[in-house]
This record gives C-alpha cells, structure tokens and sequence, in this order.
C-alpha cells in the first residue's frame, strides 16, 4: 500500500477490510445510495461541464454516470485512497475511455491547478484528516468560479441507516459509544456550522448548506440486508471492535436480521436518511 503521510490511518482503514466489503457489496449499495445520488446529480443541473472530478469516488458508480451523462468530450477523474475499490472502478469502466482513476490522497495529491470545470462528491470527503489543507488543494485543481457539489451525513440520530445498527451491537454488547465531534468519519460534517467555516477558510464562496430528508431503500431480502449492515456503516464498526466468537456472531446476526424484518413492507427494506447536499465555488 501506498504511503498516506497524514491520512495514513485512513488509507489503512479503506484498503483493509472496509473497502473490501464495499467492493463485495458494490452493486447493492450503489443501489441503497440510488436516492442520494439522483439528489446529488439533480443538483448539478445542466452546466456544461469538460473536466469533472469524483472525491473519495470508491468504485466509481457515481464517475461512471457521469461519464454517461455527460458530453462526449467530456472527461472524468476518480480520485480514491483505497486500491481494491479502485480496482473494482476500473473493472467496471473498461469500456468507458472517458473515465480515469488515480490511486492518491486527495488531501495531499498534486492536481493540475485548475483543471476541473467541476467537482463532485458522494461521502467521500469526511475522511480528511486535516480538512481545511484538503478542501484548499482541492480548490486549487478547480476554474476559477466553478462549482463543487457534494453530499455528507446529517447526525446520527437522523440516519437509522447507520443508528439502528449501532444501537443492535451496543445492546447485545454493552459499551460506552463515544461520538468524537468532527472527526474524520462518516458524520465529520454532521455539525453544520463546522462544515461551514471549513468551506469558508479553504477559499469557497457561495457556500449552501442544503438538508435533504430522503430514505436508503433496499429490495435485497431481510437476511442479505442483515449481512451487509454487519459489514458497512457503523453497526459494522462496532461489529469488528466487539471481536465476537463465531457463536456470538450467529446470534448477533439474528438481532440485525430482526431490525431487517422490522423495517420491510411491500418488498422494500426503508431506513430513515438526513444527507446535508453541498454547494460551493471555486
Ligand atoms: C463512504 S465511501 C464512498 C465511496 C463512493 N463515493 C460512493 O459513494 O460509493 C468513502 C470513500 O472515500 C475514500 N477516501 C477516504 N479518505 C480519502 C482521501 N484522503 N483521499 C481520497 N479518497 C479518500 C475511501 O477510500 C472511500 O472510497
């Protein structure tokens, strides 16, 4: 693995067992994130675009859309910290020359000063572990004027997705859960006011906070449900902390295939969602 100077605990993370559950579950999460990412492009709206860079774009669902929705001439960048999810990126864009991915951190990666006409993101800039220094370096690749979009998690609590979960594991193994404010994660930007004067001091202007109240819908089957909320978000986290026996594990299993069941009506699996969608310019 590359070396991630600051990032480093978050390239680790991201190339270990958590990026390679999302490479194994990559086609039902991009489905679970459906909503989201018509939010996320909606908000693009029909600027021309040439140049277009994907933040923390994982296995690139949201780099190949665009590339489909774009302009032939037009490119894509992918930029991602985990190799294995780039791997599965580039499986999945062999037949789309447009599109191109760079193994870097994106704190740190020396763009093009700027390249980009736009930049877009879904939840993959929470994971800085010095966000001001990351979101300059990322101005500094964009036109002048241009705009970056981007989606984030509103607070746990508005996100059974990630709270439902977590609350089965701290049941079943009771611990103290200790949320570190605007730590690099999935909820860093959950504080508004935070994310703003972030955006603010990296140089952005016009920034705009939007709160968006959608779902994160599955038709998978409650026991493929189960599975995957054992093994992405923060249930699973708390799943790898507890380091739970084979035996420990079948029954824990059963309590998230319960929250699964309990969630189901008419075929589709419903969990609550609060995304904040973020806009700002260059
Ligand atoms: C929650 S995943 C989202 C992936 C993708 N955008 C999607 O919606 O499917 C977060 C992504 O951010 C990436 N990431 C974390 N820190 C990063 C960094 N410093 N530079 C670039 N990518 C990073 C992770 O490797 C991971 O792919």
């Amino acid at each position: 693995m590359a070396n991630y100077g600051e990032n480093e605990a978050q390239g680790k993370f991201w190339n270990d067992a958590p990026g390679q559950s999302w490479v194994k579950h990559d086609a039902v999460m991009n489905l679970r994130l459906g909503n989201i990412s018509d939010i996320l492009f909606n908000r693009l709206g029909d600027v021309v675009v040439a140049n277009v860079l994907d933040i923390g774009c994982g296995t690139g669902s949201t780099s190949i859309r665009l590339a489909e929705t774009l302009a032939q001439e037009a490119t894509v960048t992918g930029i991602d910290i985990s190799e294995p999810m780039l791997g599965k990126a580039r499986e999945k864009s062999a037949n789309l020359p447009s599109v191109s991915f760079v193994a870097a951190d994106a704190q740190a990666f020396a763009f093009e000063t700027g390249k980009f006409d736009a930049v877009i993101s879904r939840f993959g800039v929470m994971f800085f572990e010095d966000p001001p220094k990351a979101f300059s370096n990322i101005r500094s690749a964009m036109k002048p004027g241009s705009q970056l979009t981007f989606v984030c998690w509103a607070p746990l609590e508005e996100n059974e997705f990630f709270s439902l979960p977590l609350q089965t594991v701290l049941d079943f193994v009771p611990s103290e859960y200790e949320f570190v404010a605007n730590a690099p994660g999935p909820l860093a930007f959950s504080n508004k006011e935070y994310l703003m004067g972030i955006l603010q001091s990296s140089g952005f202007s016009n920034c705009d906070i939007e709160v968006v109240k959608t779902t994160v819908d599955t038709t998978d089957t409650p026991e493929e449900d189960a599975a995957v909320l054992m093994q992405i978000g923060f249930g699973a986290r708390a799943v790898r902390e507890a380091e739970l026996d084979q035996k420990r594990m079948d029954d824990l299993y059963q309590l998230f295939l319960e929250t699964s069941r309990s969630r189901q009506s008419d075929g589709v699996i419903k969990y609550g969602a609060t995304i904040y969608v973020v806009t700002a310019n260059a």
